[in-house]
């Protein structure tokens, strides 16, 4: 038997047991004829502790030679501490070595594995086993174990079947790039890599099972963002028979069941909802964080003129309305410009306005606006005397997308962003479509199986950019961590979703031509949703990087350093599947 006893287990309690521990060596204090170990394992850590005088010679001689990170099984008597700590669950004992097997010794790590490591991040990939030996991340990948089981459970309880779906496949349309695999057998073709099970799981409701879900990889080639990786993990879902409010009724039940079991939090109200729409003015993205309040309120007709020409010529302003405990300095006030103006920002500048607490109010356009004029702007944003005004304008896409990044700058600088806090709710009603400004062309918004609102079918014909659909997100403190949709299950409709995305017939058949031809057997109607896993866990591990609560992730730039994935093949493999590569493009 290695071991008797994890690294976390031993207490007052056990004192003068004799016990067996193994486990990687956390740091030695050496004082000459007294040695201190730390022994660690995924429990906890336990003191070891040896004395020249009582300990034999050898097994004395063997201590001083082990290094940080050995693994080492020893043996000894646990004692009480003389001075007992307080912060380690195990600190009020100490194992008085007896005897000592060194089991492997370890090169000195390449950085230090603590909660707080002295390593960056990329020399931590590079050894994601030493990384994984750190607590923090011991603590993440518990935490994402027992919401999988949980997540199992629950579903499992009310009647859901875990299906797997294959990974070889043919391109499922979510909106990214595939990854593509070549076949060897079949010369010239290739599969894809699921982006998620969405066609198979629609298949699985006309099959009959109606109560869906999988814990599973998705694999999307996409532009890197820092909540997202090439490969990710969904909780899947589907059920038939069903409409909007019954998935987010099953799915909100499952997300509160979780956040009081793993959080102790319990949501006794329906989550909040609000519309895509709402969403967008208030807040100027689609997954407010509403941890905190600060909405956006446009102000276009009021700020308009008085000769100011940036307003003048805008197509929309908006203002932001900051209860700052102390006035903004101006230093400040220029970091927030700075802020606003950054490229992937593109604000051309902050109009700003102080609420004294005096009652005055200063703001950076004095020149164009009376003290009556900037009165109405504070009213207008319901701002308070000691208030900041903060003023974006130019087009309203734009303008929008800014004070959003904005707000969630200033809630970030006054501490509205806690960890602690949770805000979840429910995104509805989004657009059927997104409408490319340029040529008109129309893209699915979510995905071509979702469905248009009944209520709006008209509009297919004569705008459908207009047209609202079942389709929902579930968002958590400003990261959407899921969304779905009610999906069309009439052959007629799919096929008209199909044209306005601008496929041909022939297209559509080689595409999507297994799932028409599933619906033309009885497709009940169904509708589903997906979480993003990793991002939810993320949240409630308070990580700041999706990485963090991934086992082995990619870096931001897709690549696996540990593995030095991707690789080159070799010429012989590349033959084997008919490929050759062509001159490398420049940019690369
Ligand atoms: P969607 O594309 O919205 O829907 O994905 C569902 C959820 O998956 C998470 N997510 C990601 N997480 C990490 N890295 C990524 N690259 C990434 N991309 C998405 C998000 C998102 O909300 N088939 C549909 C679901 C359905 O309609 O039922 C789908 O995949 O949290």
């Amino acid at each position: 038997m290695y071991r008797t006893h994890t690294c976390g287990e031993l207490r007052l309690s056990d004192k003068n047991k004799t016990v067996t521990l193994g486990g990687w060596v956390q740091r030695t204090r050496d004082k000459g004829k007294l040695i201190w170990i730390d022994l660690r394992d995924r429990y906890g850590m336990t003191q070891l502790v040896a004395e020249e005088s009582v300990t034999d010679t050898e097994t004395f001689a063997a201590l001083k030679k082990i290094g940080r990170e050995f693994v080492v099984q020893i043996q000894g008597e646990v004692i009480e501490r003389e001075a007992k700590n307080a912060n380690m669950a195990t600190g009020d004992i100490e194992i008085k070595v007896q005897s000592v097997k060194i089991l492997s010794e370890s090169e000195l790590p390449p950085f230090t594995i603590e909660e707080d490591s002295d390593g960056g991040e990329e020399l931590r990939m590079k050894y994601r086993y030493l990384d994984l030996r750190r607590p923090n991340l011991q603590r993440n990948l518990i935490l994402r174990h027992k919401m999988a089981q949980l997540v199992r459970n629950y579903l499992s309880d009310k009647g859901f079947l875990e299906v797997e779906t294959p990974f070889l496949i043919k391109s499922t349309p979510e909106g990214a790039r595939d990854f593509v695999v070549p076949s060897r057998m079949h010369e010239g073709k290739f599969y894809a890599l699921p982006q998620s099970p969405q066609m198979f799981k629609q298949l699985l409701m006309v099959a009959g099972y109606d109560r869906y879900f999988q814990i599973t990889k998705c694999f999307r080639d996409e532009d890197f963002r820092a909540d997202r990786q090439p490969e990710f993990t969904q909780i899947d879902c589907e059920m038939a028979f069903v409409e909007q409010d019954d998935i987010l009724n099953m799915f909100e039940g499952l997300t509160k069941h979780i956040f009081k079991t793993v959080k102790g939090i319990e949501f006794t109200e329906p989550f909040q909802r609000i519309t895509y729409d709402e969403s967008m003015e208030r807040y100027g993205n689609d997954r407010p964080d509403l941890r905190f309040g600060m909405p956006i309120t446009e102000i276009t007709q009021l700020v308009k003129g008085k000769d100011f020409k940036v307003f003048d010529e805008a197509e929309y302003v908006g203002a932001l309305c900051a209860e700052t405990p102390v006035e903004y300095t101006r230093k400040q006030l220029d970091a927030l410009t700075d802020f606003v103006k950054r490229p992937q920002i593109g604000s051309k500048g902050l109009v700003y306005a102080k609420y004294g607490t005096d009652g005055v109010i200063k703001s950076s356009v004095d020149k164009f606006y009376s003290p009556e004029d900037l009165k109405r702007w504070a009213e207008a944003v319901s701002a308070k005397p000691g208030d900041l005004i903060l003023i974006l304008s130019g087009t309203k896409k734009q303008t929008l997308s800014a004070l959003s990044e904005l707000r969630l700058e200033m809630g970030n600088q006054l501490g509205l962003r806690d960890k602690n806090k949770f805000a979840p709710l429910w995104v509805v009603d989004f657009p059927l479509f997104e409408q490319d400004a340029e040529t008109g062309k129309l893209y699915a918004m979510h995905h071509p199986f979702t469905s248009p609102k009944k209520s709006e079918l008209h509009l297919l014909d004569t705008n459908p950019a207009a047209v609202k659909a079942d389709a929902y997100d579930i968002v958590l403190n400003g990261s959407e961590i899921g969304g779905g949709s009610v999906r069309i299950f009439d052959r007629n409709i799919q096929e008209k979703m199909f044209s306005l995305l601008g496929f041909t017939k022939e297209e559509a058949e080689i595409q999507f031509g297994f799932l028409m031809n599933a619906f033309k057997f009885g497709a009940p109607p169904h509708a589903g949703l997906a979480f993003g896993f990793d991002r939810w866990v993320t949240i409630f591990s308070g990580s700041d990087s999706i990485r963090d609560v991934m086992a082995f992730p990619k870096n931001n730039a897709g690549k696996d350093i540990m593995l030095d994935a991707p690789a080159e093949l070799h010429n012989d493999q590349l033959a084997e599947l008919s490929l050759a590569i062509s001159a490398k493009s420049p940019k690369k």
